[in-house]
């Protein structure tokens, strides 16, 4: 469990601050439980002055000591990183990173006794506490380690627990999905605003139609399709829209658009790792 551990952030930046904000604002940890490292000076002041943590220019001291490492930065210089704090991570934490596509195989090629590692996937409304992450275990982790990491993410929004290979689908979905979502509310926006509504009151109501609707089928447990057959009333409005939407083919184009930012993932995968 988090309470009472040291955590160490390595990289600053925004997911390192969504995360440390959802940790303290649930209570879950104290500042002083807290260190991140970052090379930019001023993002360094701005989570000191923010949360009261601590803050350094060495990755190495960040993680010193930590029970648990969080791995915030970018993908392309993971392995460098890596490689610097291989000899800092003696105490053996448990190690989670957040870097899209970097497989648990290349952590464990840069860390040869670190046997405790998670590679997760979170998405963008994590930063406002709605996010969704997705994460990987390596094989032989104690079920208090998923707990542990599962207390990190579900303190920014929801977490589940799947196999590695099934990442590059949580990435085509919930990671890229937020994405085809503001598509959505401004194509909704835009045919208000058509239908002779201001634009201010247009987005205002399709952004919060897109929450609501989301809201619905998250508390009722609901079939999506069941829902709409309900306000789908015979010769109405709603039926003449869904019409509309059949016949641009909304569901088969969301369905296409999932599939081919998986197989992008994948695409990316291979490419960027075939030298180990
Ligand atoms: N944001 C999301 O919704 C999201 C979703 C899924 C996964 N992720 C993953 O989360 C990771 C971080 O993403 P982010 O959105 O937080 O990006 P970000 O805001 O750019 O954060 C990365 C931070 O790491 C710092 N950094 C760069 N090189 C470093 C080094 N060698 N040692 C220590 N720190 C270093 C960067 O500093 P400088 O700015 O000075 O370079 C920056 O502050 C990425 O791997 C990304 O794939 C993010």
């Amino acid at each position: 469990m988090l309470t009472g551990r040291q955590i160490g952030f390595v990289g600053g930046g925004n997911m390192a601050e969504a995360l440390m904000a959802g940790l303290l604002r649930n209570g879950l940890t104290t500042p002083d439980r807290l260190a991140v490292s970052d090379p930019l000076a001023s993002r360094r002041e701005f989570l000191s002055r923010t949360f009261g943590v601590a803050v350094t220019a060495d990755n190495q001291a960040a993680v010193r000591g930590a029970d648990i490492v969080v791995l915030c930065v970018e993908p392309q210089v993971l392995d460098e990183v890596l490689r610097e704090l291989a000899p800092a991570l003696a105490s053996h934490p448990l190690i989670i990173s957040v870097a899209a596509g970097y497989p648990l195989s290349r952590m464990r090629h840069h860390l040869l006794t670190a046997t405790r590692l998670i590679r997760a996937m979170p998405n963008t409304p994590s930063t406002i506490g709605e996010g969704v992450t997705a994460m990987s275990l390596a094989l032989d982790m104690s079920s208090e380690d998923r707990e542990t990491a599962r207390q990190l993410f579900e303190s920014v929004g929801i977490a589940v627990v799947v196999e590695e290979r099934l990442l590059d689908a949580v990435t085509g979905l919930s990671g890229s999905g937020p994405a085809y979502v503001f598509a959505m509310i401004e194509a909704l926006a835009d045919g208000g605003v058509l239908a002779g509504l201001p634009r201010s009151t247009a987005q205002l109501l399709a952004a919060h139609t897109v929450a609501g609707a989301a809201g619905m089928v998250l508390e009722q447990g609901e079939h999506p399709a069941v829902l709409k057959d309900r306000v789908a009333s015979p010769g109405g409005t709603t039926i003449s829209g869904l019409n509309q939407l059949e016949r641009g083919k909304l569901r088969a184009t969301l369905m296409s658009a999932v599939e081919a930012a998986t197989q992008r993932s994948q695409e990316l995968g291979k490419t960027e790792h075939h030298h180990l």
